[in-house]
């Protein structure tokens, strides 16, 4: 079996900064798990991927299918009266797909 790795850049705009991001699929079980590590934004990810508290409720541009773990995703984002476009960054899976996209983070 071949281990292909495709290298990923995303745009990650945090507090009024705007960080590019490197990765490659796979180096993190998740967005949340990458933002967290390269930002380390105050109270992100505080459910550790759950799914369940809505702190890394992010704004994905342009609006595309994402792979994701889908776990409790609808009902949080319904509690987070999330807007078009919100995801769970802990939902989302570091692969090809995310490449060249723009991540928002939005604050209750
Ligand atoms: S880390 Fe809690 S919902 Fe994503």
């Amino acid at each position: 079996m071949t281990n292909h790795l495709t290298n990923i850049s995303l745009k990650v705009h945090c507090e009024g900064e705007i960080y590019h991001i490197q990765t490659y699929s796979n180096e993190y079980r998740s967005l949340m798990m990458l933002i967290y590590d390269k930002i380390s934004p105050e109270d992100f990810g505080d459910c550790l991927g759950m799914g369940k508290c809505g702190t890394c409720l992010v704004e994905i541009e342009p609006e595309i299918v994402l792979n994701s773990f889908q776990r409790n995703e609808e009902t949080t984002l319904l509690k987070a009266g999330a807007v078009d476009r919100s995801r769970l960054a802990c939902q989302i899976l570091i692969d090809e797909h995310i490449n060249g996209l723009a991540v928002k983070i939005l604050r209750s």
